[in-house]
């Protein structure tokens, strides 16, 4: 509810205060934007749309009265023309009847065969049928009164429709004049609707526009067709095809194929996969058929409809109920169906990231049982507001993983309460953490949580971090899958636990000797460069340029370790600190600061450090600090290294090797037999230093 309507909503517009007035004006943008939803998205109206219109007009009318109130929210900002007040009715003359369905190929053997033992045909005698696509739309009614377009009418219950005559006119496909020979009198029937690729471009629009969207293309073609605003239909993409008849003067006669033959020489359009057909197997092959093209066509079908070709014939057979007993739907599996949430759960992927899943009540959709549907996320949960307990249509189409469209707010229990994402990881735990910004929540338990224990050993025993040779892709999911290793430091107890070697030597692909490699892989790791091991724990942004500038900077382990317990303990000056290292953003300090947060991690990483020798870095010499992001040459052949080897080492340091000398030249190596680079270097009195002087500088470094 948009909460109480406020008080003054009777009283005329000058006899509201400002306060009033702008009190009121919120309301009725809550209001109105609330009934759009339920109409467009629920397709479950509460009020009347003369009611809906009424709030329009006043929010129109208070708008008007005082102009520096329209809110940025208004609804008027949607209006096209001025509304007409309601729809006029309309009683059809020859009721708009539905039809039979048959659900499966069964039914459509004795759908024949009733018609065979209605008509007295024999076994032999050719029966013809029409078989045509069930387009998925709204069904309309138009009047041709001399070839003049004179009324559009909807289905309505079938006996009394809504005049939609202005809102026809502006379908592109509805000529307003037939050509050729029109009769006196013809009432074409057949079906409104929007092709899908409009549907998604239309959606995605509102979506952008941060309106509501529709749950399907018929549920924007009837949203359209119905608008009281005809200049709005107008800028709806709607489409028609025709398929039946109602008045008509004189009569029709014949065939219905060459009824529709006939439509389309009058300029209306006509299903182009309509077809003459003969037989039960006939008849079934097209339904296979058309099923197949379904997920290509441009606009939704939901089965296919038969009918006996022959209008005599047709009239003998007449109607049972509200149905013809000459026509029937084949149907085709629903793709989209209702059914209710009986649970949101949070899945957790292998990096961390948390989706939330709907565990469904069980229903049949496109042929297939569907239990769960993705919720992709804590936005598109909050923006559908999916709650548990709620009915929902949800959507199934080819091999696409089953998507929640909508919520079918009438249907919603009381009690229902707006799902709160979980901040803890179900898996493990952990804090759940969403950076501003993101759409995704994830687990900041990496080194503990079970969701991401494969793939973060899997990096931690990779090429740029420990290293461990014999332990790859395969094997880490294996030994986790065993039960033989839990963690990280887990694994380096491994060599001192013979009872876990002994199983480990039992494992597929494995054996004693395999068993001692790892082993010797494993000891031959104890020993870590600190930036190896910053890059090991797989932390979010610390790729080995970042494991190496947070290494260089606080040198051994200790020192680190102190310092992330502060920034996750919120010290501004450990922030300060990580900021004023060239390189280190924003991002990677937040992914550090998650990181050690997490007291599950800090005891995984002391746990891991215990087996392990770290390294420190060696603090760089005068020397180096000095090489550092200069720009050196080498020139002449040295003796003692190769180019690359120089280069390599240079590079080490901190400093850039060109090819040429400049005057952006901080340093030239010259080496013996020295030509034009030496002299260019002279010449612009850029430093130039002997291989001698370059391997002290080098090994100092
Ligand atoms: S013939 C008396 N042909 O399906 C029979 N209907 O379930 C009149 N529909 O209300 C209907 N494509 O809205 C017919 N090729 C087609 C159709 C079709 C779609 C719709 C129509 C009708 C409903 C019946």
């Amino acid at each position: 509810m948009s909460g109480a309507a406020p008080a003054t909503r009777d009283l005329p517009p000058d006899q509201l205060s400002r306060e009033q007035a702008a009190a009121e004006l919120a309301w009725l943008a809550a209001e109105i934007a609330r009934h759009d939803r339920l109409y467009y998205q629920h397709d479950a109206p509460e009020i009347d749309d003369s009611v809906y219109d009424a709030l329009r007009r006043r929010n129109a009318e208070l708008e008007r009265r005082f102009p520096d109130l329209i809110r940025p929210d208004s609804p008027s900002h949607r209006v096209g023309a001025p509304p007409v007040e309601a729809f006029g009715k309309v009683t059809h003359a020859v009721p708009m009847l539905s039809l039979d369905n048959a659900m499966e190929d069964g039914e459509v053997v004795e759908f024949v065969a009733r018609i065979r033992r209605f008509l007295g045909l024999g076994g032999d005698t050719p029966l013809t049928f029409v078989a045509e696509p069930k387009i998925d739309g709204l069904s309309c009614a138009l009047r041709y009164e001399h070839g003049l377009l004179m009324r559009g009418a909807t289905r309505g219950d079938g006996t009394v429709g809504e005049d939609v005559t202005a809102n026809v006119r502006t379908v592109r496909d509805i000529p307003q004049r037939l050509v050729g020979d029109p009769p006196p009198l013809l009432e074409v029937r057949g079906e409104v609707y929007i092709e899908r690729a409009e549907f998604a471009a239309f959606n995605a629009e509102r979506e952008l526009a941060g309106e509501p969207t529709f749950m399907n293309p018929r549920n924007l073609a009837a949203g359209s067709l119905r608008q009281l605003d005809s200049s709005i239909t107008a800028r709806r993409p709607l489409r028609f095809f025709a398929y039946a008849w109602g008045e008509a003067d004189p009569p029709i006669e014949g065939s219905h194929h060459g009824f529709l033959d006939r439509l389309r020489a009058l300029g209306l359009p006509v299903n182009p996969l309509v077809e003459l057909v003969q037989g039960t197997d006939a008849l079934l092959a097209y339904h296979r058929r058309l099923g197949e093209l379904r997920p290509n066509l441009p606009y939704d079908i939901d089965g296919v409809v038969y009918k006996v070709d022959s209008i005599d014939l047709q009239r003998r057979l007449g109607f049972v109920g509200r149905a013809p007993r000459w026509a029937v739907a084949h149907k085709f599996p629903a793709q989209q169906a209702e059914t209710v949430v009986e649970r949101i759960t949070v899945q957790v992927g292998r990096t961390g990231a948390m989706t939330p899943v709907a565990e469904l009540r069980p229903v049949t959709v496109g042929g297939v049982t569907v239990s769960r549907a993705t919720l992709h996320n804590q936005d598109y949960i909050e923006q559908k507001d999916i709650r548990e307990g709620d009915t929902v249509i949800i959507q199934r189409a080819g091999d696409v993983i089953p998507q929640v469209v909508g919520v079918v707010i009438a249907k919603r229990p009381p009690d229902a309460r707006p799902f709160r994402f979980p901040e803890v990881c179900p898996e493990c735990g952990s804090a759940a953490v969403r950076p501003p910004g993101e759409a995704i929540r994830r687990c900041t338990g990496g080194l503990v949580c079970p969701a991401q224990l494969a793939e973060r050993l899997r990096h931690a025993v990779s090429r740029g971090a420990f290293d461990i040779e014999g332990l790859g892709r395969k094997q880490v999911p294996q030994l986790l899958a065993a039960g033989l290793i839990h963690g990280l430091a887990d694994l380096f107890r491994l060599p001192r636990d013979p009872e876990r070697l002994a199983r480990l030597a039992e494992l597929d692909g494995w054996g004693a000797r395999k068993v001692q490699n790892l082993v010797a892989a494993i000891e031959a790791r104890r020993e870590i460069p600190l930036d190896r091991l910053i890059y090991a724990l797989g932390i979010r942004f610390t790729g080995e340029v970042n494991a190496r500038l947070l290494a260089r900077h606080y040198r051994d382990y200790g020192t680190w370790r102190a310092a992330m317990e502060r920034l996750a303990a919120g010290d501004p000056e450990a922030a300060a600190e990580l900021d004023a290292i060239d390189g280190v953003g924003g991002a990677l300090i937040e992914a550090l600061r998650e990181f050690f947060a997490e007291p599950h991690n800090r005891t995984a990483l002391d746990a891991l450090a215990e087996e392990l020798h770290i390294r420190s870095v060696e603090a760089p010499s005068a020397a180096a600090a000095a090489l550092a992001g200069k720009t050196i040459v080498f020139t002449g052949t040295l003796q003692r290294m190769t180019r690359a080897e120089a280069k390599a080492r240079a590079e080490a340091l901190g400093a850039k090797v060109a090819g040429s000398v400049s005057r952006r030249t901080d340093l030239v190596v010259a080496g013996a037999d020295a030509g034009s680079k030496l002299r260019t270097a002279q010449e612009l009195g850029v430093t130039v230093i002997d291989e001698e002087r370059w391997l002290e500088l080098a090994r100092s470094a």
